[in-house]
């Protein structure tokens, strides 16, 4: 490829051509197209010269309408500057995906990564250059409407991911391999704990806390080569992330080596004026420009005042030009100078997109993604049984989820369809609205109820209830679907729940009233036929929950990794003066790691290769598992870690690794995990990353909550190892 003197183009650039670039405008600006500019730039106060030499455009895909915004924009740009398409790709293009809260259930990276890159090639030939994703925000309240974009409660978890999307989104080289696209991860930083879990409410933590638990995902993406980062709408310790010199100069930039674009979320920027860290539009620009955000999305606080900044020398030219050589140097890297139209082909998207070993990759990804709660010998079904399917989802395509953008409720199956592929003997009732129920559609359900062996029941969250500014303050089911459930349980025959949902719920109502409950989530295009294969015992389910389910809104947050308090309550105790609550227990009603199988597995002989280990060493654990039943499945063994005595508090258990193991009738096998010194490490008072000297115990199991447990020392202190 060859290269090209960006510095030169910068010199010749005008300010106000620089200035532009900085801009990033959504596709309604540039509709009409052969040329026209629309859209509001007037109440934008942004001129139609800033519209052709603005540097990027979001939410535009489309091979046709991608070439001729481009053609266009290279007929006006006077430097032959070619526009960077961005989008929303977060689970998918056209062929959908599981939500990420579901895909992260799955414990799967090869499956996660293959999603990215099937959502990448179906971006890419749409004419797509980078897309906003991975969110990789670690989430601790389910009331937060924007949990299904994450992959939850687990910082180690959270970055294997981080680290898969990255790979599948942006492959090895994006000039050579032009069917993938630039990923921006997001939002930076600790978005997903907002106070209340209310959206873009304010976030308060410790430094250390940030650092722990917040921050890991984020530097597994950049380490793994991500090229864009977003920043976030809340606040990190009392200043807006979008104007936060610490965050985004000192740590983003500085102590990580992060010198890639740094675009704002939308309006992000001019938001620094009701966050009240900045009086007027210029304000906002000079804090947003001296934290290093090279694009503003949406908002015109750059095009309106940085020029005058820098005449007046309140800002300096040097930032502005390091801004614009970060935005050419990506648009280098995806070869746009090269090809402005990258892999965007009308014939090629009839290829790719939707193509049936896409939808293979979605259908297997919403296998995997899928958590059996409960099952009191109900599933699988029988296809010689008669099912009654009832319920606001039984026939609803509105199963792809709050952030899939382009996905296609035409092109998704819903449970009915997918069922009567793999059975004739469905009787099918709406039995209630997502929140509201009608006594005729009732007394259809109790019909078609009494008249068959097994009820499914397929209820759940709009897809609306869930998502950006979708917060809900009370998780539970929709009244109405509680009512309908109850009125199913007067049936006397066993009840099967299929779950739809964008969050953990309070499942009062649900779990204890049903014999057998399935976590569907949003399972994406090809999620319908994944339940019914899940139903019928064509696939075992093997997903593990990564966010913990809560007995109440009252009990967030709850989570696994917790600290230990100086109070703790074992569950038993009667003392009064503990860490407890009155009316609930302090366990979360599902715990993080917590997912049934057809089958059951039994874990035994818990090894470790020493007491005792040193920095140099390793410590090999080891545990059979033996599959008791009768169906061949997949098994999440899961290994966590408790320091027993930090130098600050530590989490009662910390998960370090996981392996998926395959196991068939009756076979039994040894996992082994490798445990070093580096992964006992942790941020100390003085902020220093180091191990302690000490005890340490392990668990192995199942899920966090049912392990078994072993123990050993760590012999040597460690200096400071801040690698
Ligand atoms: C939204 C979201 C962000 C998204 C951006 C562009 O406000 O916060 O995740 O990428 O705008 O659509």
């Amino acid at each position: 490829m060859a290269q090209i003197d960006l510095k030169s183009i910068i010199q010749n650039m005008t300010l106000e051509e620089k200035v532009a670039q900085l801009m990033q405008l959504s596709g309604n600006f540039y509709y009409g197209l052969a040329g026209e500019i629309t859209g509001p730039f007037e109440e934008m106060g942004i001129s139609e010269f800033v519209v052709k030499n603005s540097g990027s455009v979001l939410g535009v895909s489309g091979a046709d309408t991608v070439r001729k915004i481009q053609a266009e924009h290279l007929k006006t740009n006077r430097h032959g500057i070619p526009l960077l398409f961005m989008a929303d790709i977060v689970h998918g293009f056209k062929t959908i995906f599981p939500i990420p809260l579901a895909v992260g259930c799955s414990w799967d990276m090869e499956l996660a990564e293959k999603s990215a890159e099937v959502a990448a090639s179906e971006a890419a030939v749409a004419g797509v250059h980078v897309t906003f994703a991975p969110m990789v925000d670690l989430v601790r309240d389910p009331r937060w409407g924007r949990v299904l974009e994450t992959t939850g409660e687990d910082s180690y978890l959270n970055s294997a991911f981080a680290k898969a999307f990255v790979r599948g989104f942006q492959g090895k080289d994006l000039a050579v391999d032009q069917m993938r696209v630039a990923a921006c991860v997001k939002h930076f930083a600790a978005y997903g704990a907002p106070e209340g879990g209310r959206d873009y409410n304010t976030v308060n933590m410790s430094e250390r806390q940030l650092r722990e638990s917040y921050l890991s995902a984020y530097k597994a993406a950049l380490d793994e080569g991500c090229e864009m980062v977003m920043t976030s709408f809340n606040t990190v310790d009392g200043i807006p992330a979008t104007g936060n010199k610490w965050l985004m100069r000192d740590l983003l930039r500085k102590e990580w080596g992060f010198d890639g674009v740094l675009i704002s979320d939308w309006g992000a920027v001019k938001e620094l004026i009701p966050h009240g860290v900045a009086g007027n539009e210029a304000e906002a620009a000079r804090k947003a420009i001296l934290a290093g955000v090279d694009i503003e999305m949406m908002t015109p606080c750059y095009i309106r005042s940085l020029k005058n900044l820098i005449e007046s020398g309140k800002v300096t030219e040097t930032l502005l030009d390091e801004a614009v050589l970060r935005i050419l140097k990506l648009k280098e890297k995806l070869g746009l100078f090269e090809n402005p139209y990258r892999a965007a082909d009308a014939v090629k998207e009839k290829e790719v997109i939707l193509s049936e070993s896409n939808r293979e990759v979605a259908c297997e990804l919403a296998e995997k993604s899928c958590v059996l709660l409960k099952n009191d010998n109900v599933l699988p079904l029988d296809k010689q049984q008669n099912i009654a399917l009832i319920g606001p989802f039984a026939q609803s395509s509105d199963i792809l989820g709050a952030w899939s953008w382009q996905g296609e409720v035409d092109n998704t199956a819903n449970l009915h369809e997918a069922l009567q592929a793999l059975t004739t003997n469905v009787t099918v009732a709406q039995g209630s609205h997502v929140e509201t129920i009608t006594d005729e559609q009732v007394t259809e359900a109790i019909e078609a109820a009494k008249a068959a062996d097994v009820i499914v029941l397929a209820v759940g969250e709009y897809a609306s209830m869930s998502g950006e500014a979708c917060s809900r303050a009370d998780i539970t089911l929709p009244e109405a679907q509680l009512h309908l459930i109850k009125q199913m349980k007067t049936i006397n025959k066993p009840i099967a729940v299929i779950l739809f949902n964008g969050r953990p719920l309070d499942l009062h109502g649900v779990l204890d009233e049903a014999d057998a409950v399935l976590e569907a989530w949003y399972p994406g295009t090809e999620g319908a036929s994944a339940i019914a294969n899940i139903l019928f015992g064509k696939v075992n389910p093997s997903g593990k929950l990564t966010m913990s389910f809560p007995h109440t809104a009252g009990q967030i947050p709850v989570y696994y990794n917790a600290y230990n308090t100086g109070r703790p309550y074992d569950g038993v105790s009667r003392d009064h003066y503990l860490s407890k609550y009155l009316d609930i227990p302090n366990k979360p009603l599902l715990p993080f790691g917590f997912g049934l199988s057809y089958t059951n597995y039994i874990y035994e002989n818990l090894r470790l290769s020493s007491d005792t280990m040193t920095a140099d060493e390793q410590i090999q654990v080891s545990v059979t598992i033996t599959n008791t039943g009768n169906y061949t499945g997949e098994e999440i063994v899961q290994l966590y870690i408790r320091d027993m005595t930090g130098d600050v508090v530590r989490p009662v258990k910390e998960l370090k690794d996981f392996q998926k193991v395959s196991l068939n009738p009756k076979e039994t096998k040894e996992i082994q995990f490798q445990l070093t010194e580096a992964q006992l490490r942790y941020y100390h008072q003085d902020m220093s990353f180091t191990s302690d000297e000490g005890l340490f115990e392990i668990y192995v199991g199942g899920s966090s909550e049912d392990v078994l447990t072993g123990g050993f020392t760590l012999k040597k202190m460690y200096t400071n190892l801040n690698d």
